[in-house]
């Protein structure tokens, strides 16, 4: 009954990494070849929830649309804009505050994860409320599908568990259940400094992730002196179990390369990482210079931007009015 439907987002908080790139873009350009229609979003009333300085906002709002655009997602093809240029996202959320349970969002972990170590109290009711709108965003557009990284499986199942308790309670069928997409063997890029946390562009530590603008000298610098440990490569997969930084290092390989881990080990297994490191720091070079490069160009022509993020929110905004307007008028407004 549901056109199928891919929605994904990023947030415009900083530099894109890696694990931003393996994880979600390069799985969001694949996507719009396989015949469904595609809807991306640059998610800044997530990225409020906490505090962005407003002049950097804009200029990372902009440098995300371009690294969607460099990564291969093509404007012509999906539609891409900013969240905040359409209202029916925090419309929408708050008509899912009022069917999403207090005890559903005390169960989220990156909440947890968000205010570890700091003052929770202190923390703002958006960051606290953030799920609910990241299921918003779905189900404003009926997406039945949401590519994502493994830590964002369990705010794409509260989203299912919000759409069935709004379906039950007011009798209808009217929102799909939406499935998270979780493939491939990068779904959670790992720091490179601590192979406990994953690659997070919020991570004050630069050394931690390889950044989407990072030069050739600064990727290869960064591998170089990635933790690794003392054994060799593993000669097959079996080999990567209790190695975390190991089996880090070859899916980054694995994912870039678009082959499995077997054939990483088939080829390096047995050798030193004086040896992987280099040969991964040059396939990553390979692969991100022509990303990096087109979003210098980009960067050059913020109005070319501003144009496509215009014409991308006219294109959502003609989907996602509808759907609210019959929300609004399932729950009698
Ligand atoms: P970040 O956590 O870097 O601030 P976002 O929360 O904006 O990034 O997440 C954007 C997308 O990138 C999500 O689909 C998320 O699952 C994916 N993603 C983020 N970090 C990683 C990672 N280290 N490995 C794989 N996917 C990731
Ligand atoms: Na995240």
């Amino acid at each position: 009954k549901f056109t199928p439907r891919v929605f994904s987002g990023i947030q415009p908080s900083g530099n894109l990494t890696l694990g931003n790139y393996l994880g979600a873009l390069k799985r969001f350009a694949a996507k719009q070849d396989e015949g469904v229609e595609t809807i991306y979003c640059l998610v800044d009333l997530h990225a409020i929830t906490v505090w962005q300085e407003p002049e950097a906002l804009k200029r990372q709002t902009r440098e995300a649309a371009a690294a969607f655009i460099a990564s291969g997602v093509d404007p012509s093809k999906s539609i891409l804009f900013n969240q905040s240029q359409v209202s029916a996202h925090a419309e929408m959320a708050w008509l899912l505050n009022c069917v999403a349970r207090l005890g559903w969002m005390n169960r989220m972990t990156q909440f947890k994860d968000k205010v570890a170590g700091k003052n929770a109290e202190n923390a703002s009711l958006g960051l606290y409320a953030y799920p609910s709108l990241m299921a918003a965003d779905i189900l404003v557009y009926h997406a039945t599908m949401v590519p994502v990284g493994e830590d964002q499986k369990q705010h794409v199942e509260l989203t299912r568990d919000i759409a069935a308790k709004f379906n039950h309670d007011y009798g209808t069928e009217f929102f799909p259940s939406p499935e998270p997409l979780i493939e491939g063997t990068a779904t959670r890029v790992m720091s490179l400094k601590d192979g406990t946390k994953k690659m997070s562009k919020s991570d004050p530590a630069d050394a931690s992730r390889i950044n989407l603008t990072d030069d050739a000298d600064t990727i290869a610098k960064k591998f170089k002196r990635a933790v690794s440990d003392p054994e060799p490569l593993p000669e097959s997969a079996e080999g990567l179990t209790g190695r975390a930084e190991a089996k880090n290092l070859v899916n980054i390989y694995a994912a870039l390369a678009d082959v499995t881990q077997e054939q990483v080990l088939a080829e390096f297994g047995g050798k030193g990482w004086g040896v992987f490191k280099p040969a991964l720091a040059d396939l990553a070079v390979a692969k991100l210079s022509p990303i990096s490069t087109e979003m210098a160009r980009l960067r050059d022509d913020p109005a070319e931007i501003d144009r496509i993020l215009g014409r991308g929110a006219e294109q959502a905004r003609a989907i996602a009015q509808p759907i609210l307007e019959r929300a609004k008028d399932i729950m009698g407004m």
